[in-house]
């Protein structure tokens, strides 16, 4: 009888075994940027198990930053540390460091090891009524670990939502932020080849930003659009990427193709031309994607028969479903709209585990 129970359980459990929609939602917190830089991530990591962090960053760490590198950054002291790396970013490592127990090398050496390597699909697009949504796939090696390590934070200054961004723990700079009634802003990898982490640390020590810090600065410093667009086409670098913003009005989108030094070219949205939408995947807007890896036909495919009457937060997240745009390597999708800053959403992604809506 007890067996037969036990079946029964079984059988109705497993089939259920997709996860629900809470599980999808990763946990949101707080960031004190009233606090000092070393004070302000302990509050979040409590929430977390520091063994299985430690274990987490550990093996992201061991994949991803190569040997030579990781004997050049990980003797480094919190004295090269304050020479190396400008505020807030040197106190915040070092309070990472700290809370977990790890050199403020080893947090240093995670931080650069993202920069290069999420393939990610972006779109900004205008419905008829002037409304700018944006929306992204952040696509990343180690997706089942950055599932698990994936949150999305309030930067809390005065008592008031300065910035949101979506980040992984660990990982200080943002791929995906927003700044209210302001703009939104997403990044994309340009750079795909192994030598990158040569020129990485190289112009790291000639003082460029990494991508993702030099996102954080503009979420925190630029009071609009316009500003935003200028610091983040001019401002030197560490690696090529895309970055691709969207304003609180009609009109204000734009992609940015960065080198290091500066942009390499500017593509905004033309609603009047009918160029309602643009699609960045890893790619120069330019030039065609390898067949083996396009997921903007499908993107584009997809905004065409949503049509421009019709895209809204929903539609245009089910247009970053569409698989291949959404793939096993997607950690989360990311939908937003500066004018509405209550409305920003992410979820998990799990196409291997079925974890579509
Ligand atoms: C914390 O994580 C470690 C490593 O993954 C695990 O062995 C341990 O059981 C966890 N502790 C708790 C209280 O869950
Ligand atoms: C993610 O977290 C869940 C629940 O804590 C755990 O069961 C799973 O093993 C973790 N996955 C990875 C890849 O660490
Ligand atoms: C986060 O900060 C906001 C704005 O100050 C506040 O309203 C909210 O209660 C805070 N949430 C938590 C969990 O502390
Ligand atoms: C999308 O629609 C535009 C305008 O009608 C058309 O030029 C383009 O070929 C379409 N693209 C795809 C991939 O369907
Ligand atoms: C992920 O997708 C690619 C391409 O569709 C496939 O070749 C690969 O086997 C998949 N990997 C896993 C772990 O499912």
């Amino acid at each position: 009888m007890a067996w037969v129970i036990l079946l029964l359980l079984l059988v109705s459990v497993c089939p259920s075994s997709s996860l629900d929609v809470q599980d999808l939602q990763p946990p949101r917190y707080n960031l004190s940027l009233d606090r000092p830089p070393q004070e302000r991530w302990a509050p979040v990591l409590r929430h977390y198990n520091y063994s299985y962090l430690r274990e987490a960053l550990r093996y992201v760490y061991d994949s991803s930053v190569p040997k030579w590198a990781h004997a050049l950054i990980l003797p480094l002291t919190d004295i090269d540390l304050a020479l190396l790396v400008k505020e807030p970013y040197a106190g915040e490592i070092r309070g990472i460091a700290k809370t977990l127990g790890v050199s403020p090398g080893d947090v240093l050496a995670l931080n650069l090891a993202y920069e290069a390597t999420a393939f990610c699909t972006s779109i900004i697009a205008q419905d008829e009524k002037g409304n700018v949504y944006h929306g992204r796939n952040l696509d990343y090696n180690f997706a089942d670990i950055l599932r698990n390590l994936t949150v999305e934070l309030n930067f809390i200054s005065n008592g008031q939502i300065k910035y949101t961004g979506t980040t992984f723990l660990g990982y200080i700079g943002l791929w995906t932020g927003q700044s209210p009634y302001s703009f939104t802003v997403s990044g994309d990898a340009r750079e795909r080849d192994g030598k990158w982490w040569e020129n990485a640390i190289y112009a790291f020590l000639k003082r460029s930003s990494p991508v993702s810090w030099l996102v954080r600065d503009t979420l925190e410093n630029a009071k609009d659009f316009q500003t935003a667009v200028l610091h983040l086409s001019k401002t030197p670098i560490i690696a090529e990427t895309y970055y691709i913003m969207a304003g609180a009005h009609a009109r204000e989108g734009v992609v940015i193709t960065r080198n290091r030094g500066g942009p390499a070219d500017i593509w905004p949205l033309d609603p009047l031309s009918g160029e309602w939408f643009r699609v960045e995947t890893n790619y120069d807007h330019w030039i065609n994607p390898p067949p083996t890896d396009d997921r903007r036909t499908p993107a584009i495919k997809a905004l065409n028969a949503t049509g421009q009457a019709n895209i809204n937060f929903d539609s245009l997240y089910k247009v970053l479903s569409v698989i291949p745009v959404l793939n096993n390597e997607t950690v989360y999708t990311t939908v937003m709209s500066a004018a509405y800053p209550e409305k920003y959403t992410t979820r998990k992604r799990n196409l291997k585990e079925g974890h579509k809506e």
